[in-house]
């Protein structure tokens, strides 16, 4: 992650690569010009002993190619290709791998917005969609296909989001697959909750693996991107929409990214050693009613898929208050002081959110609650601070659920007017 891609005897022996903070590049040549053309549409050859032919930093950039050379070493893929967000690398994917008339079947609950881009966009461009239950097993998920196929619309991708934004329930990557491949479909999955250290969908079979790198990738809650990762051809075709759509990702994001890379290992297993000590303190908690956390299932279908598919837990956890509304679980959320009531996962600081208000609020409120997303629903993304820190400020937050606010310090609702 230090050293891969990138020759400092191409950058005046810079240590780092440098932000390639340009536009347009100059051609050597008429001649080479061409020559770059041919080899960016595909209509020739690259040879990869040279450095790539540079045209433009929509169509390529030094920072992006280092970049997408580091993240195919983590998940073992052939090619990948770097976006501006998560978003614009599921929607640009899915935009160059089906066409009007064809279907595609999800996995449910999904992040939000992928929700909203599945149940409202596509179909209005004529993409038909239907959906599954996460953790479904392979008769179900071949059923929402078989679905889609008497709607008309063969089954041309099945998208997967494991563990599942916001309920963590796990789907089985290499059953997904099977199912998609029998019926000549793509499988895609979205690694953002465990990838790239607890979860490598490439080895399962599925065709496509998807990230918000605005997540665990970039790790320090200061840029937004997304990469979509698999075989050469498939991503080629990707990339070919990418630069016509224009959602690349710009070098300095690029160059961010490649700094977080490098401590990408340390931050997740420091964060996933965190979860490991909340989620018990968590599950014997008399305030808290349920705890959903990877291998931690009492299910022997979620524990099997856990084994097979997943190195580590991650440090995503869900859980559910006790007795609890939306009044009470906003008390809860009102009063963490170290964890930060906010949106977005994956960074080094601990973040808390309510799905069920928030990042799943576009979600019609009756499939919402049929999901699992609650009003006692709450998601927290652990950092790397001190465990015993994040413990003690979940504990003062559980017992500030049952205190009158007139028994509140002056500190405390100062906190809760500048959250709000
Ligand atoms: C699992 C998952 N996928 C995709 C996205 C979208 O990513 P971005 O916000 O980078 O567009 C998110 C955002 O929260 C997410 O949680």
């Amino acid at each position: 992650m230090m050293t891969l891609g990138y020759h400092p005897e191409w950058s005046e022996g810079a240590i780092k690569p440098p932000v390639f903070q340009t536009s347009t590049f100059v051609f050597p040549s008429a001649e080479q010009g061409k020559e770059f053309f041919a080899q960016a549409y595909g209509l020739a050859e690259r040879d990869p002993a040279r450095p790539p032919g540079l045209i433009y930093s929509r169509l390529n950039n030094p920072d992006l190619e280092i970049l997408e050379e580091r993240l195919n070493l983590w998940d073992r893929a052939e090619a990948s290709a770097v976006f501006s967000c998560g978003m614009s690398a599921i929607a640009t994917s899915l935009l160059a791998l089906v066409r009007p008339g064809d279907g595609i079947a999800f996995a449910r609950p999904i992040y939000g917005g992928t929700d909203e881009l599945l149940r409202v966009i596509l179909p209005d461009h004529g993409i038909a969609t239907q959906s599954f239950p996460a953790g479904s097993d392979a008769e179900s998920i071949a059923a929402a296909c078989d679905g889609l196929v008497a709607r008309g619309a063969p089954c041309r991708l099945i998208l997967l989001e494991t563990p599942a934004n916001p309920t963590m329930v796990l789907t089985d990557i290499a059953a997904a697959a099977a199912v998609a491949h029998e019926r000549g479909a793509l499988c895609a999955v979205d690694n953002t909750f465990l990838g790239p250290l607890y979860q490598t969908p490439l080895a399962h079979g599925t065709d496509l693996v998807l990230y918000s790198a605005t997540k665990y990738l970039g790790g320090h809650s200061d840029l937004l991107a997304g990469v979509a990762l698999g075989g050469r051809e498939l991503i080629d075709r990707i990339r070919l929409y990418r630069t016509i759509i224009g959602t690349m990702l710009d070098p300095h994001s690029a160059w961010l990214l490649l700094r977080s890379l490098e401590t990408a290992k340390l931050r997740m297993t420091c964060a996933r050693k965190n979860a490991q000590q909340v989620v018990p303190w968590l599950a014997a908690h008399p305030r808290v009613a349920r705890v959903i956390f990877p291998g931690s299932s009492d299910d022997p279908r979620q524990q099997a898929i856990y084994r097979r598919q997943c190195s580590g837990p991650g440090a995503m956890i869900a859980f559910e208050l006790a007795d609890a509304g939306e009044a009470e679980t906003f008390r809860f959320l009102d009063a963490v002081r170290l964890i930060k009531l906010a949106v977005s996962l994956g960074g080094n600081e601990s973040l808390i959110e309510h799905p069920a208000t928030m990042t799943h609020a576009d979600v019609p409120p009756e499939e919402r609650e049929a999901m699992g997303v609650g009003p006692a629903l709450v998601r927290l993304s652990v950092g790397i601070e001190h465990p015993d820190d994040l413990i003690r400020d979940l504990d003062q937050a559980l017992a500030a659920i049952d205190r009158p606010a007139e028994t509140r310090s002056v500190e405390e609702l100062t906190a809760v007017a500048a959250t709000a």
